[in-house]
């Protein structure tokens, strides 16, 4: 059966849309409170390390190898296994790959979901002049309301299946031209405002003044699989985007410059919200509530603080919405392009298949709390775990194997296109230093369990 296949109209609606993918919850929401979690520098610096050493080559594989199949993960791994004389179970890789996305969705749509709660309420004028513990009551009392989370979380699945099933052009590449260069702008404006109320010293020192003694093995491994996360690695997502690419594009550029966007994204508001912290002496470890505590302070004691904080909100939510995008294209790739099932039908089904599952993830911060899965952790809590420290890094772990060992470096380097040096730094990373880096802390994480 042959396809009609989508490809983005240039090369910086790729750009764009990658790094839409990228820039998202993982950078505003989760990194900040991963920081404070993991007790700061020594998570930072293992974060930037995982990301140079691993995220940036790893990403330029993902890219290489979609577009040198022109297929979705699953069809598209397979096609290249047979082209490399490799085992087609190779393809299983592609379905993990999917899995593993849908698992994220069903957590990141609620969150999605917090975020536009939070627009309305921005908007209502309900952060002017609050205070650290009203902003607290008001963030526990939304988690204590299943109905409204559902609500939210509901509109989030509504808005990305919505332009999942109107398809590359119309829906994607839309959507991305406009909002990450605003998200940056209202950034600027953020930090500005921390770095001259907030406490820039403190936060600096917290983030960035090197302390080893802090390094924990499992910040180690919340670290790399932040940066996984963080890149939207691991899973195919990048991989089904390269899959829509020109063959004229140099994949390593555009992966340094996504990488590098993102990550600077994700310390720069890092350091806006820790300002805020430990100026209104709130504590650094609040976990996944963190920005939506502290920013509503900031918020309402700025000039002008209700118009910035609903636009702020907005933005967020465009961030989280060009990213939940990417969880599923490769799932809706493959079952477009291997059945007669229409797009729209595909990403209601699946739409609703996350919904439900979604659903589950609402009442663990709530009347599930205490149900708890493996390890004490409650649903939300394994989900993301799972996916984040297990399934992405081991999906990148596969990845680079099957590019460095299975396939030939000919074919390889034909879709890189690298000067002769470049090539042997990337294989060096690709096949030495990212499997013994993600292997060594899997090792590790096996010790912790037994
Ligand atoms: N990178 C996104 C963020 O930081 C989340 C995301 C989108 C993602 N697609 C992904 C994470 C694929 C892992 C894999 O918010």
């Amino acid at each position: 059966m042959t396809h009609h296949r989508s490809a983005w109209r240039n090369r910086w609606t790729f750009m764009l849309a990658t790094a839409g993918s990228a820039i998202g919850l993982g950078n505003i929401w989760k990194l900040p409170y991963m920081i404070g979690v993991n007790g700061g520098s020594a998570f930072v610096l293992v974060f930037i390390a995982s990301i140079f050493f691993v995220g940036i080559p790893l990403m330029m594989t993902e890219i290489l190898l979609g577009r040198r199949a022109q297929k979705n993960p699953l069809d598209g791994i397979e096609s290249l296994a047979l082209e490399a004389k490799a085992s087609r179970h190779w393809r299983y890789l592609g379905g993990m790959g999917m899995l593993t996305g849908l698992l994220i969705l069903s957590f990141y749509s609620v969150i999605g979901g917090w975020v536009l709660s939070f627009i309305s309420t921005a908007a209502n004028g309900n952060f002017v002049g609050i205070s650290g513990e009203q902003s607290t009551e008001n963030f526990n009392q939304l988690l204590a309301s299943p109905f409204t989370l559902l609500f939210w979380h509901t509109v989030f699945m509504v808005m990305t299946m919505g332009v999942v099933a109107r398809g590359v052009n119309s829906g994607l590449e839309k959507a991305n031209n406009i909002l990450i260069p605003a998200l940056f702008a209202i950034l600027l404006i953020l930090l500005g405002y921390s770095m001259s109320v907030g406490d820039m010293q403190s936060a600096y020192q917290f983030m960035f003044s090197p302390d080893f003694s802090k390094i924990t093995p499992v910040a180690v491994l919340s670290a790399l699989g932040h940066a996984f996360f963080s890149l939207s690695l691991g899973m195919g997502a990048v991989m089904v985007y390269g899959s829509y690419l020109q063959r004229d594009v140099s994949i390593a550029r555009a992966s340094i410059y996504i990488a590098l966007a993102d990550t600077m994204l994700g310390l720069v508001i890092g350091l806006a919200i820790y300002a805020l912290v430990f100026a209104n002496q709130l504590t650094p470890n609040a976990g996944p509530g963190l920005i939506f505590q502290t920013l509503p302070i900031a918020f309402g004691q700025m000039p002008g603080g209700t118009l910035i904080a609903t636009l702020f909100f907005i933005l967020v939510a465009f961030a989280a919405w060009t990213s939940a995008i990417s969880l599923v294209e490769p799932t809706i790739a493959w079952v477009v392009e291997n059945t007669d099932i229409s797009r729209k039908t595909a990403t209601t089904t699946l739409g609703l298949i996350i919904w439900v599952l979604g659903i589950s993830v609402v009442l663990s911060f709530n009347e599930w709390q205490n149900v708890k899965i493996v390890f004490g952790l409650n649903i939300f809590e394994t989900l993301d775990k799972l996916t984040s420290t297990i399934l992405l890094p081991l999906g990148g772990l596969l990845i680079a194997i099957f590019a460095g060992y299975f396939m030939k470096q000919d074919h390889v380097q034909e879709e890189l296109n690298l000067p002769h040096r470049s090539f042997k730094i990337w294989m060096c990373m690709n096949n030495i230093i990212a499997p013994i880096g993600i292997g060594a802390v899997f090792l590790y994480l096996l010790n912790i369990i037994q």
